[in-house]
């Protein structure tokens, strides 16, 4: 399925048009520079390639246990801890509550429309996770005996939050180029409050040094 058919129902038509006369996007004026406001997406979208590196680990780990090796479940339960501090506590919430609000409120619709759509793939998402963490227990208890069971449902919660980053990238792009000036930085703006209420937020850079390390180890232990 491409782009245009994903979103042929509609959903571009429902954006606002861009104003005339935009402002040049090295103007930085104000609380946020319209420089810094216009880069809410594109910081967003970077968390996205963090988030796919997660899930590159969940999709090793389903390919081992799908071999029938054993994964220590304390390696799995690192992932999953990681994945729903800083996708599910800190970016979801940066989208629920700071972006989607100032899309919404640009002529992007909600109710029956892509945020609804988006919304709740993350409750979805959310839903899978605590499955996760109930297969994961019966997993240590029954010694690996269904491992194949844990592979399906992390394989059904990595297809889900990719085909989801997909769908809300294809959004972001349209809405950084139909979002004007004053609606980019409130969204700046709302975003920056978020990461200032959340611990998981200020935690990011602690994120990304335990993906690199998470990483180097299945690196370490050899394919096959
Ligand atoms: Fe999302
Ligand atoms: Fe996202």
């Amino acid at each position: 399925m491409c782009e245009g058919e994903y979103f042929a129902g509609g959903m571009a038509d429902s954006l606002p048009t861009a104003p005339a006369g935009r402002l040049d996007p090295g103007a930085a004026t104000g609380y946020l520079g319209l420089r810094e406001a216009m880069e809410v997406t594109d910081a967003l979208v970077a968390e996205h390639d963090a988030m796919r590196r997660l899930l590159d680990l969940l999709t090793r780990t389903v390919g081992r246990l799908r071999e029938g090796r054993q994964v220590p479940a304390p390696a799995i339960r690192r992932l999953l801890d990681l994945n729903r501090q800083f996708g599910e506590v800190c970016h979801h919430a940066k989208e629920e509550h700071a972006l989607f609000p100032v899309l919404e409120a640009n002529g992007i619709s909600r109710e029956g429309g892509p945020l609804q759509v988006l919304v709740e793939e993350h409750r979805l998402g959310r839903s899978l996770m605590a499955e996760l963490d109930q297969m994961l227990e019966q997993y240590i208890y029954a010694d690996g005996g269904i491992s194949n069971l844990l592979a399906d449902r992390l394989e059904d919660y990595v297809g889900l939050v990719r085909e989801h980053m997909w769908k809300e990238e294809y959004l972001f792009r349209v809405a950084a180029e139909n979002l004007n000036e004053r609606a980019q930085r409130e969204a700046a703006e709302a975003i920056a409050r978020v990461e200032e209420s959340l611990a998981a937020c200020q935690a990011r850079g602690d994120f990304v040094r335990e993906l690199e390390r998470l990483e180097s180890t299945f690196l370490a232990v050899p394919a096959g």
